[in-house]
This record gives structure tokens, sequence and C-alpha cells, in this order.
């Protein structure tokens, strides 16, 4: 298939990319370079030996997205990863969050071929603070901590929206836990232009000199240990799911098709049991204080992929072991 990749430079896309090319693909990304570097390009074509078409495009100029679409009639699929994607600068910035994530949806949604399969990139935190754990695909919509969350709910209610009405529509909306780890080639990672939010480009940034302590944001929580709990899924297995994903809804029969599907491991781990572990894997100790709570954490989430295990016949392969010692492979490789 030819497929675009929308954010195919970030971190989760450049992964796929390469993973597409390497499944016989032929890939063509669009990305406005808010948050990665056209430089990725080199390194994908290092991995995979071919260099796939790049535009510079911005998703929000609704003209741009049309010119695409114009030239490009041929997309056969497409795999939806551009948006921003900080909780913090969505907090104090949100009208840039939904003009960005949600008009950028709605672009493409109005200008791509119709009935051709759309992946989407969503998020766990569409379920708010569950009490029910693992979560489930059933579970309704908790209340967004934050308006990037809320773009989220917004984009999988539009998509929902346009699957209603149109004769032909085939989507998938994942649903990530908490990607981490690179590719073991350790030419691509994630590498956040802003001081990262999330724990482990954090966490190794520290541990590489780089930054000072990592503070643990509570250690009082109704857990074990007292910090909260996540699902951390290797990028790798992350990415994995998307080509399983995209390939389903080209091989399914049906004109009409749309479900959302959790992308984890399945496994709760605490912050204190991550530290732990990283220190173990690399052999080096992580110098961390504890803080405050942060504002919008919510204690726990995991996946229920069963439903990700039947649709799909996906499943994550890699240990959390193995997801650290990439991170650490990127963070002291990364240029
Ligand atoms: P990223 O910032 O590394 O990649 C996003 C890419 O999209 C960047 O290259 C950026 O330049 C591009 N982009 C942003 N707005 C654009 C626009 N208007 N037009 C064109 N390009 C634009 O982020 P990532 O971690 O790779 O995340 C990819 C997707 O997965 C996002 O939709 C994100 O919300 C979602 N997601 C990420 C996580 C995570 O923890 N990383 C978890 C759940 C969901
Ligand atoms: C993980 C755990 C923190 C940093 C976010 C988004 C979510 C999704 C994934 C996109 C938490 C703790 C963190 C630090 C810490 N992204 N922590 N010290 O918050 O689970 O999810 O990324 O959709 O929407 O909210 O990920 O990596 O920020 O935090 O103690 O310096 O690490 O409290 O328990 P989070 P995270």
């Amino acid at each position: 298939m030819k497929i675009l990749v929308t954010g195919g430079l970030g971190y989760i896309g450049s992964h796929v990319v390469v993973d597409l090319i390497q499944d016989k693909h032929e890939v063509a990304i669009i990305d406005n370079l808010s948050n990665s570097n056209v430089s990725v390009l080199d390194r994908i074509e290092s991995l995979t030996g071919v260099k796939p078409t790049f535009d510079k495009i911005d998703l929000k100029h609704k003209n741009e997205v049309k010119d695409f679409f114009k030239q490009h009639y041929d997309i056969e699929g497409i795999i939806h990863f551009a948006a921003l994607k900080s909780v913090s600068e969505s907090v104090s910035k949100p009208i840039k969050y939904y003009q960005n994530n949600v008009i950028g949806t709605i672009n493409l949604l109005e200008f791509m071929p119709k009935g051709i399969p759309l992946i989407f990139s969503s998020s766990c935190t569409v379920y708010g603070n569950s009490k029910i754990q693992p979560i489930t695909e059933e579970i309704s919509f908790g209340i967004a901590s934050s308006p990037y969350g809320h773009t989220k709910q917004i984009c999988e209610q539009i998509i929902e929206a346009e699957y209603n009405i149109q004769p032909y529509f085939k989507g998938i909306s994942l649903r990530y836990f908490n990607p981490i780890g690179a590719h073991p080639g350790g030419l691509i990672g994630e590498n956040p232009k802003n001081i990262p939010e999330n724990i482990l480009p954090y966490l190794t940034q520290v541990v590489n000199g780089e930054r000072e302590i990592l503070t643990v944001f509570g250690d009082d929580y109704p857990t074990a240990d007292g910090s909260c709990i996540r699902d951390y899924i290797h990028i790798m297995d992350l990415s994995n799911a998307h080509c399983r994903a995209i390939n389903f809804l080209h091989e399914t029969k049906s004109n009409k098709f749309l479900e959302a599907i959790n992308i984890g491991t399945g496994h709760g781990v605490s912050v204190f049991n991550l530290i732990t572990l990283f220190e173990e894997t690399i052999g080096k100790k992580v110098r961390f204080k504890i803080g405050e709570r942060r504002p919008g954490d919510v204690v726990i989430a995991y996946a229920d992929t069963k439903k990700a295990k039947k649709i799909l016949n996906w499943k994550s392969k890699y240990t959390l072991s193995d997801a650290l010692y990439s991170a650490w492979n990127w963070e002291i490789n990364k240029k």
C-alpha cells in the first residue's frame, strides 16, 4: 500500500515509518516540523535503505492539505500521528491544542480519499481516572484531565460521526498507554525539543548528567509503594501494532469498520518499580527525590489487551527491561 503518515518525523511516527517500509509499504510523510527535525528522514533511510517522500505541510492549513491530496490521489491508507502532545502546555495554551489537534484532524477527514484505512493515534488519557483496572475499551470516556486529553476524545468522536454518515469507512483509534524506549539501532528515538514531561526521557537525561535529579511525583498514593502505576509499552511493540492495524483494515471485507483498541502490555508498573528496574538493567543509579503529586495524574492506568489480541492478533513481545535498555542506548547515542 501507499501509506500517508502524518507526523511521521516524530517519535512514534518515525518508528512506524521504518516498520512500514520494512513491511514493503510505500510511505509518504507529512509533518510541519513543530516537534521534529527533517534529519530524521536520513536516519530512516540509514535504517531501511529507503527515503520516504516528505512534504512540509501543516494540517491546520486547509489548502495545504487539499493540495496534498490532489497531488497524492493514490494514497491507500493513512496513519495520523500529527498532534501536539504536551499535557502541561495544553493547560496553559488550550486554544493552540484545540486548533492544532482538532482542526488538523478535521482537515484530514475532509480531504482524504473516502473509504481508505485510517489509523488514529489516541491515548489512554481518554479514560480519565478510571476506577476499573485493567481498563477495557468499553469503559466510557472519563473527565479529561487536560485540554490535550480532551482533543483526543473530540477527535475520536469526530471520526465516529464521519463513520456514521460515510457509506465506506474503515478506521481504528489506537489508544496507547505509555510508550517508551527506542529503535534498537540507536538512530531514532524520543528527542523532545523542550524539557521532557514524560518520565523516561527525563530519567535517562538525569542518569546521563544532562539534568540534575528526577522528581518522583508523589509517594502517598493508595498503591503498594505509594507511587503511581502505569503500563509502559516498548515503542517497537507499539509500532508493530500500527502495521497490524493498517494491514487488518486493508484486508477486511467490510465496507464499514470502526473500533477503538487499547495498546499496552496489560501490566501495571509503579514509578519506584520502574526506577529500580532501570538501575538493575543499566547498572547505574538514578538520582531522585520525592516531590508533590503532579496535578492531573491518575493513580493507576493499565490496559486490558484482549481486544488487540482478538482483532489484530497483536500482543506485546518485548520486556520492560528491553524497553529501558533501548531508551538508555538512545540517550547515549542520540545527536
Ligand atoms: P511527536 O511530537 O514526537 O510527533 C508528532 C509529530 O507531528 C511531530 O513530528 C510534529 O512536528 C508533527 N505535527 C504536530 N502538529 C502538526 C501539524 N499541525 N501538521 C503537521 N505535523 C504536525 O509525538 P509522538 O510521541 O510521536 O506522538 C504521536 C501521536 O501519538 C500524537 O498524536 C500523540 O498525541 C499520540 N500519543 C502519544 C503518546 C506518547 O506518550 N508519546 C501517548 C499516547 C498518544
Ligand atoms: C508516568 C508516571 C508520573 C515524570 C502522559 C500523558 C498521556 C500519554 C502518555 C499522550 C506518572 C511519573 C513523570 C517525572 C514522575 N500521552 N513521573 N516524574 O502522565 O502517565 O501519561 O504520557 O497521550 O496522555 O498524560 O506519563 O511519563 O508523564 O508519567 O514521577 O518527572 O511517572 O507522575 O506516574 P503519563 P508520564
